[in-house]
């Protein structure tokens, strides 16, 4: 087989991430330069100062993914970056990053949606450890990020039906936000999974909404019930138990996640399992699905879960392979769900 290597770039939140990957697979650098520290003042993504601190870490970050996989520009056969969905302003850095680069090289430019990025990420392995095994069609896959949670059926590669998606907050804005309420820090996922190690998760009787007869998600009434159960407290003047309510969240969301996935996954008779995005990094999610899946499972490392380039290099291979390039008038798309996608 010949081999394909690509330079990703990623810029679509707060990481400034560029990686090479060899044929969809093996990671031969992955670079990420967090912005973390930068937004945790505001409690969350400040979207004007993401795209100027892009700026300066862009090719720095390419510089170093290059060095990192002992490979020059001009051995690689593509670039592939984040065209959407983000942050408009965060988009543009990376994509015309990639552009100056492909018109410089005359290598081929390929647009990467990011949560197709998420999805492939499970496909990708360090260089010198195992070998995954490959997922298999058809596949259900869970994508839980900040921005999306969503149940996706693939039948074959670059093929996604949504099933179901949030109605309101995705899976991991509702972590930041319930970790805000609780006093913990941006971000919020590991913030409340470190709180709640500590938490008994039965403590609080918290809702779930079900949604039955759809594959869709809530968590709104969930993180409502949090605020309500914190205002209860403080006015009486009682403590807030942090650890308790942090397991008793991480509990519900988990359930119900969980259990969706599984059900989906018999209702459209799915092979395998896949979940990806950055709430994926959850131990208890990642221990519930795991424990309970009757179907083989598959979770990227969990330095892959959160965003990274590695993923938009690896989607950049299979859709390399496929035919797939795009013009250098590209644009960025900040709205672009996956069943959009060809
Ligand atoms: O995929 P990602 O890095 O960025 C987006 O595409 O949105 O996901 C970030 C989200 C944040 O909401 C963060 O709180 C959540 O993933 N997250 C976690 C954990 N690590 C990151 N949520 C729960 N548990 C974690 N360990
Ligand atoms: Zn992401």
């Amino acid at each position: 087989m010949e081999t394909i290597r690509i330079l990703g770039i990623e810029t679509s939140c707060d990481e400034t991430a560029a990686a090479v990957v060899e044929n969809g697979r093996v990671i031969l650098s992955s670079a990420v330069a967090s912005q973390i520290d930068l937004h945790a003042q505001y409690g969350g993504v400040f979207p004007e100062v993401a795209s100027r601190q892009h700026i300066r870490s862009i090719y720095p970050i390419i510089n170093a993914a290059l060095r990192d996989a002992h490979i020059s520009l001009q051995e690689v056969d593509g670039i592939a970056v984040t065209r959407g969905p983000g942050l408009p302003g965060s988009l543009v850095v990376g994509i015309n990053a990639a552009k100056g680069l492909s018109l410089g090289s005359g290598l081929p430019l390929l647009g990467i949606n990011h949560l197709e990025g998420h999805l492939y990420s499970a496909w990708l392995h360090n260089q010198g450890a195992d070998l995954p095994t490959e997922p298999q069609f058809p596949l259900l896959a869970l994508i839980v990020s900040g921005g999306h949670t969503e149940l996706v059926l693939m039948d074959a590669h670059h093929s996604y039906r949504r099933l179901g998606a949030t109605l309101d907050d995705a899976a991991g804005e509702a972590f930041d936000k319930v970790a805000r309420l609780l006093g913990l820090a941006y971000p919020g996922g590991p913030a409340i999974q470190r709180a709640a190690a500590d938490g008994d998760p039965q403590a609080q009787k918290l809702p779930r909404a079900w949604l039955p007869g759809t594959w869709n998600f809530s968590f709104s009434g969930l993180k409502t019930a949090v605020l309500r159960l914190v205002r209860e407290l403080e006015a009486n003047g009682e403590e807030l138990p942090v650890a308790d309510v942090a397991a008793s969240f991480q509990e519900a969301v988990v359930d119900v996640l969980a259990q969706k996935m599984f059900a989906a996954a018999e209702e459209f008779g799915a092979k395998e399992l896949l979940v990806a995005g950055g709430v994926s990094a959850n131990k208890a999610l990642r221990e519930r699905i795991l424990t309970e899946a009757k179907l083989p499972v598959h979770i990227p490392h969990i330095s892959l879960c959160t965003d990274n380039a590695a993923m938009i290099a690896g989607a950049g291979c299979f859709r390399f392979s496929s035919g797939r390039r795009d013009a250098l008038d590209m644009d960025a798309m900040p709205n672009w769900p996956l069943s959009e996608l060809e």
